[in-house]
């Protein structure tokens, strides 16, 4: 667990990913209306060189950015009731990094090995990173975002 006091430690920690994720990552991004995914997701995309303004993708769903990696931004809000597949599997070979709020809409499409950040708000800008991984190279990641100063 992370112990995010501000947006500064959201930022922080966003930054630190997109300076050690590589080709075809998936990071699912869970948590409350209001958590900080969008929050993080837009952090994370300028971090990685995104220049455009990055948007929320509740309503498209699928946004895509050129960065120093191509960026996949998805929101699987809207999927909550529909089994579509928009073709994920996709948009996750092709040598992008992927971050997916809302992962839980499209479960049976994601691929085993991923890298889960489920945000918990605890007030006003303090929230609580949960971070969760499968396979050896989430591992990595997931030590690199644990090194964080404020860290348990
Ligand atoms: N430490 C923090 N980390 C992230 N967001 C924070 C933090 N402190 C305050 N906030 C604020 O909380 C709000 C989070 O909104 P955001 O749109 O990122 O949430 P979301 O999880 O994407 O919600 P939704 O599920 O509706 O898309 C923003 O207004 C942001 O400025
Ligand atoms: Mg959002």
């Amino acid at each position: 667990m992370i112990q995010v006091e501000s947006l500064e430690t959201t930022k922080r920690i966003a930054e630190k990913l997109a300076q050690v994720v590589s080709e075809n990552d998936v990071i699912l991004l869970n948590g409350d209306l209001g958590a900080g995914k969008t929050t993080f997701s837009q952090y994370f995309g300028k971090a990685l060189g995104v220049k455009r303004t990055i948007n929320s993708p509740t309503f498209n769903i699928i946004k895509s950015y050129k960065g120093r990696l191509p960026f996949h931004h998805m929101d699987c809000y809207r999927l909550e009731h529909s089994d579509e597949d928009l073709g994920f599997d996709e948009y996750f070979n092709s040598d992008a990094v992927t971050l997916i709020e809302w992962s839980t809409f499209i479960q049976d499409y994601l691929p085993e090995e991923r890298l889960e950040i489920n945000i918990k708000y605890i007030e006003e800008n303090k929230r609580v990173f949960e971070i969760k991984s499968v396979g050896q190279h989430y591992n990595q990641l997931k030590e690199v975002l644990k090194d964080d100063d404020a860290t348990d």
